[in-house]
């Protein structure tokens, strides 16, 4: 366990919503509709009838064959809606072009140059089956992977809603990575088709992500085809018989395409995300119960009704943009907005503009982007009218008390709660988060959600209170991962050796005495940059790659708008010697290996790196350097003296 842990601020202030958001959240009328008058009532009667409540939630999906079991647990294994039968997109599309809703703006997109695109869901429903169509044209079926590698276009949610529904399975990798990144996640899923662009605007700049795709596909043998979608207009070679223009192949499809039945648990997704190790991790979603969780949560936490404007300001590539860009607000039937760019550009008041051009209600994003707002500070949301906002939401990371309150006055002037929802990519839905009814404690993420049991366990698994420990989920919830792909022996011992029958988040995290959550960040070797999970294995084997690099340890350095930033420390072989464009090069190379967001910010040569007896490098001892906190007890390091070389290193 860290040992900071009790030194951490304590917030004691509290936040109580307005009685009109009460009394007029979907929760409050739920609740009201079965006796349920408190929030802690609420939440002790889900726990104790779990199936009660999902069976409800599950009630307002269509299913082509009812489910005749809600749940089967044995452990760590989980099955939702047993032997229903199921498809997200029927519910995220298909049943709302039978009704008022197909003129409804499924979503409004904005690029980073001012253009704008609207699809209503009827215009979504027909892209989405040409597409399908096209797919099926190649002999893409159920069970198939197809990989996406998109910006934040609108051809993101349609490439990946048409693989749902033919069965297909997606699995979007981030734009922001690397041609490495793209090419070693299409090899593990054996994907038959891709789909990129040939480019996108990213501060005013055209980012050529053809070229990426097309060194991905040097050494890609399974992909059949590449799809390019035409959008920034950039020069792109296409490759014969490979490449294909997306326009061209959905000129001449059917606009209708049947929806493929398939089973609740059969699979929807595959999203990489980082672990301990350099091989990210497959986390495997599946259509019916990932259904009911993400839309249910978004229903409850953000309060959605018919007329609201949701904006999840989060990229379709991290689980964020997948849950709560893609498939809940869709199942939902609300209008969304999409965002190409990135916040501050062309200057800081994009976001405020855009909230106030488009009357946006729900404001959803991540506390590194309102710590860059802060520091712009608060003239540009002034600048702007935000009296549309009623609610507003923070996630992937914990926020710190000061960005809380900024948000809270700034952007919500004072009557706008903040949903501070804890979730994971493995977790497919809010896990611990406020609901509107909920009082709220800056930095804290609240209570489990209704049915949740988290806890916060010691190493020999007792509940502790008001001390730091391994956050922990003790029952399984609907949208929860079923394995890691083609990696099941990994899954059990990742998340479930470490207590029995009990999901370890990999967070630590503190419960107060009122049972609030106050999650502190990761306790494993993975970093948050910017709300980015990274691991630290993944960035020491880019450096590793590098001819001239012999060792390297990666470590988070506390950073005020990002949360963390990379710090290396590098090991450099016989020969070389540690200049400013040797490190430059180095820093460049983790760039290539694995994109943008993982370069690090800090880059050292040192001679010896510290080392226990049997040759495990001590990432707790760099780390405390590099923070500028004791080192604690190093009499198993093997090699002293490689301390008093980090400090010079640093
Ligand atoms: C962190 C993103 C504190 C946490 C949805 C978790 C948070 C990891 C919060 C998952 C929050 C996410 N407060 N920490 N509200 N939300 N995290 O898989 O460390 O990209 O384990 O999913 O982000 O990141 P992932």
């Amino acid at each position: 366990m860290p040992k900071d842990l009790d030194a951490l601020l304590r917030e004691e202030r509290v936040f109580e919503p307005s009685e009109e958001i009460v009394e007029n959240s979907n929760i409050k009328k739920w609740m009201r509709k079965h006796d349920i008058e408190s929030y802690d009532q609420l939440l002790e009667r889900s726990k104790n009838d779990v199936e009660w409540f999902w069976d409800e939630m599950a009630k307002d999906l269509e299913w082509f064959e009812p489910y005749n079991i809600v749940y089967k647990w044995k452990p760590p294994h989980v099955k939702w809606f047993l032997n229903g039968k199921f498809n997200i997109v029927h519910n995220a599309l298909d049943r709302h072009v039978k009704t008022a809703k197909k003129d409804k703006f499924a979503y409004i997109w904005e690029g980073e140059a001012g253009k704008v695109r609207k699809l209503t869901y009827h215009d979504l429903y027909r892209e989405v089956n040409k597409f399908a169509n096209a797919l099926k044209s190649w002999g893409v079926g159920k069970g198939d992977r197809v990989s996406i590698y998109l910006p934040m276009i609108l051809e993101l949610p349609i490439a990946m809603l048409a693989c749902a529904k033919i069965g297909a399975i997606h699995s979007v990798v981030f734009s922001g990575f690397s041609a490495k990144a793209f090419q070693e996640r299409s090899n593990d899923a054996e994907s038959k088709v891709a789909i990129t662009a040939d480019g996108f605007q990213r501060r005013g700049k055209i980012i050529n992500l053809k070229a990426n795709a097309d060194e991905a596909m040097k050494d890609a043998p399974t992909v059949e085809k590449l799809i390019v979608v035409k959008h920034a207009e950039n020069d792109v070679n296409m490759h014969e018989g490979r490449d294909i223009w997306w326009h061209e192949i959905i000129e001449n499809m059917d606009d209708e395409c049947e929806t493929e039945i398939m089973d609740s648990e059969d699979t929807l997704y595959i999203l990489y995300t980082s672990g301990t190790t350099g091989k990210p991790k497959g986390v495997l979603h599946i259509h019916g119960g990932y259904a009911v969780g993400t839309s249910t949560t978004l229903k409850f936490v953000f309060d959605l009704k018919d007329d609201d404007i949701w904006w999840c300001a989060a990229d379709i590539g991290w689980v964020t943009g997948h849950s709560y860009i893609v498939y809940a607000p869709l199942i939902l039937g609300v209008t969304s907005i999409m965002y190409e760019g990135t916040p501050d550009y062309p200057d800081p008041g994009r976001f405020w503009r855009m909230i106030e051009k488009y009357g946006v209600t729900v404001f959803y994003t991540a506390p590194t982007t309102i710590r860059m707002f802060m520091k712009f500070g608060e003239v540009w949301p002034q600048k702007c009218d935000l009296s549309s906002l009623r609610l507003l939401g923070s996630v992937g990371e914990p926020i710190n008390p000061e960005a809380w309150i900024w948000y809270y006055k700034n952007i919500g002037n004072d009557r706008c709660p903040i949903m501070d929802t804890w979730w994971q990519t493995e977790t497919g839905m809010f896990l611990i988060t406020p609901l509107p009814i909920a009082k709220l404690k800056p930095g804290s993420a609240v209570k489990p959600f209704p049915t949740v049991q988290a806890d916060v366990l010691s190493d020999d698994c007792k509940s502790l209170t008001e001390k730091g420990g391994h956050l922990v989920l003790k029952t399984p919830w609907p949208s929860m991962f079923r394995t890691l792909y083609k990696d099941p022996q990994r899954y059990i011992d990742t998340y479930w050796s470490m207590f029995e029958n009990i999901y370890l988040s990999g967070d630590v995290a503190r419960k107060d005495k009122d049972g609030y959550f106050w999650v502190q960040g990761r306790e494993d070797d993975v970093l948050n940059v910017a709300g980015h999970r990274i691991s630290t294995a993944e960035v020491e084997s880019a450096l590793v790659s590098h001819d001239s690099v012999a060792e390297a340890a990666v470590v988070g350095k506390p950073d005020a708008i990002k949360g963390e930033e990379i710090s290396a420390f590098v090991i450099l072989k016989q020969g070389f010697k540690a200049t400013d464009n040797l490190k430059a090069v180095l820093k460049k190379h983790v760039r290539t290996e694995i994109g943008p967001i993982a370069q690090p910010a800090y880059l050292s040569c040192v001679e010896d790196l510290p080392k226990t007896r049997s040759g495990k490098i001590m990432r707790r001892v760099i780390k405390a350097k590099v923070r500028g906190e004791p080192v604690g007890d190093i009499s198993t390091l093997a090699n002293p003296e490689a301390v008093d070389g980090l400090d010079k290193a640093i």
